[in-house]
């Protein structure tokens, strides 16, 4: 069963080892830098990064990132500024085609829903065109694509599910 757990230092070194396949480097950041971006984010008093390690059972598998509301880019739209994001989501090379992905897309949806950071009408987030794989999991799961890009990065898509 899939479950999230805080970083702490009993699991922070094993999640910033924790790698995607090489030719899917250039779709996620690297962990150790996700976690480095929530400690900023935090520092500015939104309280809006909740980057969370994924198990299955005992086993570390991944990691994800939830956010909410803005992180201070003065272009963000009404749609980044008032809701949830999947920030970040990755599963580890060795775990990867068995279906924890999905799962775990899943397990950060219904812990949106139970609305850690305030409530909210959608998550959204974004991904690089090429990444077909990611962008079919979305389309599957529910979410539809909006015409809204994430500031920061010009050529990525973004989707959105209603919570
Ligand atoms: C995207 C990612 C999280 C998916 O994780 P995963 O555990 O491999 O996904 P699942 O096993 O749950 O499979 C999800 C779908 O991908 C398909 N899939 C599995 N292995 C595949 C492969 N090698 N090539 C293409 N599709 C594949 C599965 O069939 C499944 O689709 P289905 O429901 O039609 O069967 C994972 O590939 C990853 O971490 N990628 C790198 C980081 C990344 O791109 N993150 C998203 C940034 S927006």
């Amino acid at each position: 069963m899939i479950r999230f757990e805080e970083i702490t230092n009993k699991n922070i070194w094993k999640v910033c080892a924790l790698e995607p396949f090489e030719n899917q480097k250039e779709f996620v950041a690297e962990n150790i830098q996700s976690l480095a971006e929530a400690y900023a984010t935090r520092n500015e008093g939104n309280n809006n990064a909740l980057p969370l390690a994924v198990y299955n059972d005992e086993i570390l598998i991944g990691f994800v990132m939830i956010g909410k509301g803005t992180v201070g880019n003065e272009e963000e739209s009404d749609l980044i500024k008032e809701n949830y994001s999947l920030w970040r989501l990755m599963i580890d090379q060795k775990y990867q085609g068995q279906g924890l992905g999905k799962q775990t897309m899943d397990a950060a949806v219904s812990l949106i829903r139970t609305f850690p950071c305030g409530e909210a009408q959608n998550v959204w987030l974004s991904y690089e065109p090429e990444n077909t794989r990611a962008r079919d999991i979305y389309l599957k799961y529910g979410f539809v694509e909006t015409s809204e890009m994430c500031g920061s990065v010009d050529a990525a898509r973004s989707v959105t599910l209603t919570l």
